[in-house]
């Protein structure tokens, strides 16, 4: 029942342990990025999501976000939006604050960049906890845009991110244990 692309899409992350600290198994996309077609499956299996939906911005999170957005919202024929860290965006922004293992982060958005009636997707690489996708969705939603889903190549589900967004649908291709 699976799409058969998501299998060598699997293959191409690599898992790294004790990355960047003890504990963690970092999930790595960038072996995924030196394989055009993986590369390739992985951005047609979310357009093929999502073209014809009426999506006006896809939001890319910092860092991978810029990665995997870009292509997707040049496809679908939508405005890509960079949801960044603290201090990177030269203009007028609007920030929400989340919570690390250790302390406190935040995501910056440019005043104006997003509008109200504006149907947005946000990607990400990867959900955790899910605390990134929640600042994310907060910030669109205060400027009136409403948030269509979010996707993410990589969940893992373990850690129930899931369970933070408030009920907005979440679409994943690949699950880490
Ligand atoms: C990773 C990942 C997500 C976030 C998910 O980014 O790319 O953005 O963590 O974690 P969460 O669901 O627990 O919030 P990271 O913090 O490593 O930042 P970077 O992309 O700037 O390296």
């Amino acid at each position: 029942d699976q799409d058969p692309r998501v299998h060598a899409i699997k293959t191409k992350i690599r898992v790294v342990p004790n990355f960047p600290k003890p504990g963690i198994m970092f999930q790595d996309i960038t072996t995924l990025l030196l394989d055009p077609k993986a590369f390739k499956d992985t951005i047609d299996m979310f357009v093929e999501r999502y073209k014809g939906k009426n999506i006006s911005v896809v939001a890319g999170i910092e860092a991978r976000g810029f990665i995997f957005g870009p292509p997707i919202a040049l496809a679908i024929g939508a405005k890509f939006v960079p949801l960044r860290k603290p201090r990177k965006l030269p203009g007028d922004v609007i920030f929400e604050e989340y919570t690390l293992e250790y302390g406190r982060d935040r995501l910056e958005m440019h005043v104006g960049a997003v509008e109200q009636g504006d149907r947005a997707l946000v990607v990400d690489d990867l959900i955790a906890t899910g605390g990134t996708l929640c600042a994310a969705m907060s910030l669109l939603e205060r400027v009136g845009a409403e948030v269509v889903e979010c996707a993410c190549l990589i969940e893992l589900p373990d850690l129930q991110g899931r369970e933070r967004l408030n009920g907005k649908p979440l679409y994943v291709l690949v699950e880490s244990h």
